[in-house]
């Protein structure tokens, strides 16, 4: 029979840990993307893109929009996987679990969102119909983005050290989950809610109630996610074990892409306060991660969105 019996705990698990906590903190702020956003919202939102005057330049560039973040949540779904597989502790374990299926729920509205709004504007307003996976959505810097992160997590599987992990977390949670999602999110919550900041200029304005309140829920989860690899690449880094230059080197690099990706033709939004929304969210970060004295807010702050609840209200 299997030895499982582990004398260095009293517990299989600590809720007072640091993952322990974020998985709390995951239960506790769980939602449903069936029902926490209702199907009346999105009928809300057909309508108005029905209604709108929006002509069919401007309607494919907010879908090319919602294709990038769709195949963004996807790809993050398939690619988590290895860093489950590599952790050893407990509570990491059932933090990252939480993770996976938090992503799964991202996918889910994204394809929902397509399926039950994208598509039917389409064909209401006799538009074409594409798919959210052609390849018209997708630019250089952001295939190879992606592309960059998968390999990374992958690697954790043949060559599982303190440096390979460091650079797992900077692809996928530094860099793709909080500058590329969180800035690209930000930009959306600007341009379709109304108290978002004004970054539209005078283009016209529709108010997407239920993308987002979708997109409420997602950045939330996003702000607990990035908190875990931010907690991650400082330890790592205050321990001594990886040295603070790879980490800077790895975002600084893949910064470029993200430069890159959100310049896409589809973005909707303006690209250069985003691009500078996103290069002080990594200047930030990386103060974080390197100076000693320098904390992470807990994790009670991290999931708190900004401006949210009145984006949310009326
Ligand atoms: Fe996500
Ligand atoms: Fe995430």
């Amino acid at each position: 029979m299997t030895q499982i019996e582990d004398a260095s705990r009293d517990h299989r698990v600590d809720p007072d840990s640091f993952a322990g906590g974020y998985f709390r903190n995951a239960v506790y702020r769980h939602w449903d993307p069936y029902e926490d956003v209702p199907g009346e919202l999105l009928e809300a939102d057909r309508r108005k893109l029905v209604e709108s005057d929006m002509d069919e330049a401007a309607f494919d560039s907010l879908r090319g929009t919602l294709a990038l973040f769709g195949a963004g949540e996807e790809a993050v779904t398939e690619d988590l996987a290895p860093l489950a597989i590599v952790l050893e502790d407990v509570n990491d374990q059932l933090f990252i679990s939480s993770q996976l299926y938090e992503e799964a729920k991202h996918t889910q509205f994204f394809d929902r969102y397509w399926r039950e709004v994208i598509d039917p504007v389409a064909e209401e307003r006799g538009f074409e119909v594409t798919r959210p996976t052609d390849q018209r959505y997708f630019n250089d810097d952001y295939v190879a983005l992606f592309e960059k992160n998968e390999a990374a997590m992958e690697r954790l599987l043949t060559d599982d050290t303190p440096e390979t992990r460091a650079q797992a977390y900077c692809h996928y949670h530094l860099t793709v989950e909080s500058v590329l999602a969180q800035t690209g999110y930000y930009g959306l919550q600007a341009s379709y809610s109304p108290t978002g900041p004004e970054m539209l200029g005078d283009a016209e304005f529709v108010h997407l109630e239920g993308l987002i309140e979708g997109i409420t829920y997602i950045r939330s989860d996003e702000g607990r996610h990035v908190g875990f690899g931010m907690q991650k690449v400082r330890d790592l880094i205050q321990d001594g074990d990886v040295d603070p230059d790879v980490v800077q080197t790895t975002l600084q690099e893949l910064m470029g892409h993200v430069a890159g990706a959100v310049q896409s033709d589809e973005m909707t939004v303006e690209a250069a306060p985003l691009v500078e929304y996103a290069q002080e969210k990594i200047a930030r970060r990386i103060e974080i991660l390197t100076e000693a004295e320098a904390e992470l807010p807990p994790v009670e702050e991290l999931v708190k969105i900004e401006g949210a609840d009145d984006a949310t209200a009326d």
